[in-house]
């Protein structure tokens, strides 16, 4: 059974339609990757979805609940299903980065400082921060600043991670190593993953399967495997797939 069930999404900002009938599913414990070039409306499905935004029309299901509509106890029941790092990414800069990751727990729970404390440095130890929880964001490299988000996204145990382009900015070592850290929490936590991404390198590490939107369809206009994309007859899609081609040739 799917665990998000989309159907029909029409996302709208004011008159402006960006997603039109856009329908599609993520199985539990899969990687789908939501790709497509600047300003088709990644970041707006992605903010759909988790509910920040309300749809125009259409349906969006977690873990069996309609999330469109939702009153209160539904809403917040889908809410801790999922956890979201946003394309912005930001942390507190004024917190540590423990205080950084206890702040959800903090907020959303009622456990006591020390639960919190420990809590909270089991997830930086699981993306690999455990030295690092006294320090400052700005006293972490940019990949080091993304897994100590990852550790704030993941704290209340979430069954889906949403991250809005994870590896911007970062050099394709650090966005390789981000892309290891994915793949590894997916298997070992069985956690689903919605990851906007247009890096190539990404794409294929850590996907099972993709969507991919455009602008002219205000929509999907492919959904498969990163292989099944690579060879799509659509030289749209498989455009995008062969961009990148002769730079990882060599
Ligand atoms: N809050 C908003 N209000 C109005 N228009 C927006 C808002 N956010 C994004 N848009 C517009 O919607 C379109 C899609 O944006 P976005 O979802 O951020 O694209 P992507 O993430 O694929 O680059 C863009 O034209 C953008 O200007
Ligand atoms: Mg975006």
């Amino acid at each position: 059974m799917s665990l998000i069930d989309v159907r029909d999404l029409t996302c709208r900002y004011g008159s402006r339609t960006i997603l039109q009938d856009v329908s599609f599913s993520v199985t539990a414990g899969e990687v789908l990757a939501i790709l497509g070039g600047s300003g088709c409306g990644k970041s707006t499905l992605l903010k759909h979805l988790i509910g920040l935004y309300p749809p125009a029309s259409g349906s969006i299901c977690i873990g069996g609940d309609e999330f469109v509509g939702a009153q209160s106890t539904t809403r917040q029941r889908i809410l801790r299903r999922i956890g979201v790092m946003y394309q912005s990414g930001a942390l507190f800069g004024s917190m540590s980065v423990l205080d950084n990751v206890r702040l959800p727990l903090e907020t959303f729970t009622r456990l006591d400082a020390r639960a919190i404390e420990t809590l909270a440095r089991l997830k930086l130890r699981q993306v690999g921060l455990e030295d690092f929880a006294e320090l400052f964001p700005a006293e972490l490299s940019g990949g080091m600043q993304k897994r100590a988000a990852i550790a704030r996204a993941m704290v209340l145990d979430p069954q889906i991670l949403f991250l809005d382009e994870p590896s911007a900015g970062l050099d394709p070592l650090t966005s390789a190593g981000l892309d290891k850290l994915i793949r590894e929490l997916a298997a070992s936590q069985g956690m689903t993953f919605v990851v906007v991404t247009h890096e190539l390198a990404s794409i294929n590490a850590i996907a099972d399967r993709a969507i991919m939107l455009d602008r002219s369809v205000q929509g999907i206009i492919a959904t498969g495997s990163p292989a099944e994309l690579a060879t799509h007859p659509d030289p749209l899609v498989s455009g995008f797939f062969r961009r990148e081609a002769p730079a990882r040739a060599q």
